[in-house]
């Protein structure tokens, strides 16, 4: 299977780290379409732990080449720390890292920008990141940002950065009533930023196509998830890219025509981080009892990831959006001590049965979910590593998944670590 997309099916945080490792060993190239050092995708090799913000999964694969694609939004101070850090483990990253020239770059502004926008919405505040994400991508398509290739031109980086300072002051003076930014010390900062990132800034088109033309393995790495997603997640509770697999063409430069496949990472439970609805929330011991067991804590911001039941109601819905050909089904383990488990089957709104995850945010923020009861299995699976070897109460569970969402599972991950998964 050459160009294979991984997505997160949920809210985040599913697991996508821990599959597309996986899937790394196999690959040739690994591309990140979208989001910034927003994500936290976490990879675990023995006893050591990486949590990856920008790079590529596949930079812990020796030898897989890397690239941070034109829809992602590039933080180069969280790049360089990145860099630093697997330095500093003793991974080598030289001549197998790209970023691409149409990537956007993330500035201090855009930081300070998200948290006074935050901080304006009072109640209802997004929980953001706090990484500048939404205000470097409404500079994109404002066509006020500076991508990579802009960057590393000297002369056009300062004077775009006299443009966009003076427009940006206005905001944060006028509308937002804080402390202006200064001209010479962003106009250093684009000095220090531009001397990070050029070594790594490269045309990638061509190189992308002599890869599919030679049949070579390539995985395009999704952030976040369908949920979150700019157009079809719970708006306005979302992240402000395309995270679902159509985003995976337009932020990579891989044409649609060369995508033969869409992993869905689906946790077995869920979880989100951040306000916004979510129907089938467990805000009781149930909810906690996954916390703890999952470690359910931000990679990225360190926040209690709000837990609660599979929706398999958002899951079919994610399946059909991102056009889904297997799943990969994680943290399965986590649900080794729960004597019954529920899926959410259906919805009810005003004693009116639903079907679909509305686009209606009031709707959304009033249904009751429906469930179904399941046994659980009541024994560890964390080292099982065939399908046949599962208790029947799992191989149900998994096949009640399918059945539901009319797609298989494929990968079943039973533990944090590399080697804890069953490929079926
Ligand atoms: P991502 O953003 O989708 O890559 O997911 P995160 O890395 O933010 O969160 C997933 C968390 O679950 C990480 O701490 C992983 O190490 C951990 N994890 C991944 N797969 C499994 C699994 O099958 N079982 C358990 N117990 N933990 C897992
Ligand atoms: P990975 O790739 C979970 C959430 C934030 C917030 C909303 C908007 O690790 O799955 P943003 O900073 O993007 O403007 O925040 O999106 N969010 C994530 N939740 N996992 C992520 O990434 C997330 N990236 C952003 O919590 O609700
Ligand atoms: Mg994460």
């Amino acid at each position: 299977m050459p160009v294979k997309i991984v997505v997160g099916s949920q809210w985040g945080d599913e697991g996508k780290g821990k599959i597309i490792d996986v899937l790394s060993e196999s690959m040739d190239l690994v591309i990140r379409y979208q989001g910034g050092a927003n994500a936290g995708h976490t990879v675990c090799i023995g006893e050591d732990k990486y949590v990856l913000h920008l790079l590529p999964s596949g930079i812990l694969r020796p030898g897989v080449k890397c690239i941070i694609g034109g829809g992602v939004v590039l933080d180069p101070e969280a790049f360089r720390d990145e860099l630093d850090f697997l330095e500093s483990v003793g991974f080598d990253y030289q001549n197998r890292l790209m970023i691409s020239p149409r990537t956007h770059v993330i500035f201090p502004y855009h930081k300070m920008l998200d948290k006074l926008s935050e901080t304006g919405k009072g109640k209802e505040q997004i929980g953001t990141t706090g990484r500048g994400i939404g205000p470097a991508y409404t500079d994109k398509y404002s066509r006020v940002g500076l991508r990579a290739v802009d960057l590393i031109n000297d002369d056009i980086r300062n004077q775009r950065l006299k443009e966009i300072i003076s427009q940006k002051n206005f905001l944060i003076e006028k509308y937002y009533n804080s402390r202006p930014i200064e001209l010479d010390e962003i106009l250093k900062t684009g000095e220090m930023y531009a001397e990070i990132i050029r070594p790594f800034v490269n045309e990638t088109v061509e190189m992308i196509n002599q890869f599919i033309q030679k049949r070579k393995n390539i995985l395009l790495e999704g952030a976040q998830g369908a949920l979150l997603d700019i157009d079809f997640g719970s708006y306005p509770y979302v992240t402000s890219s395309h995270t679902i697999s159509g985003g995976g063409t337009i932020g990579s430069g891989v044409p649609v025509t060369a995508v033969n496949g869409v992993t869905g990472v689906m946790k077995a439970y869920l979880t989100r981080v951040g306000n916004g609805p979510f129907p089938t929330e467990e805000d009781n011991p149930t909810g906690q009892k996954l916390r703890d067991i999952g470690a359910e804590y931000g990679a990225t911001t360190g926040r209690p990831r709000r837990c609660g039941w599979l929706d398999l109601v958002a899951a079919r819905y994610s399946v059909q959006i991102n056009g889904i050909t297997d799943l990969a089904l994680t943290k399965l383990d986590v649900l080794d001590q729960f004597d019954k488990i529920y899926v959410c089957t259906s919805y009810l709104h005003n004693n009116n049965s639903i079907n679909t995850f509305p686009a209606d945010q009031t709707i959304l923020s009033e249904i009751e979910p429906v469930y179904e009861e399941l046994p659980g299995w009541n024994e560890s699976i964390n080292s099982i590593r065939t399908f046949d070897g599962l208790p029947v109460k799992t191989k149900n569970y998994i096949k009640y998944i399918e059945d539901f969402c009319s797609v298989p599972v494929k990968y079943i991950s039973v533990g944090h670590r590399r080697e804890e998964i069953i490929i079926k």
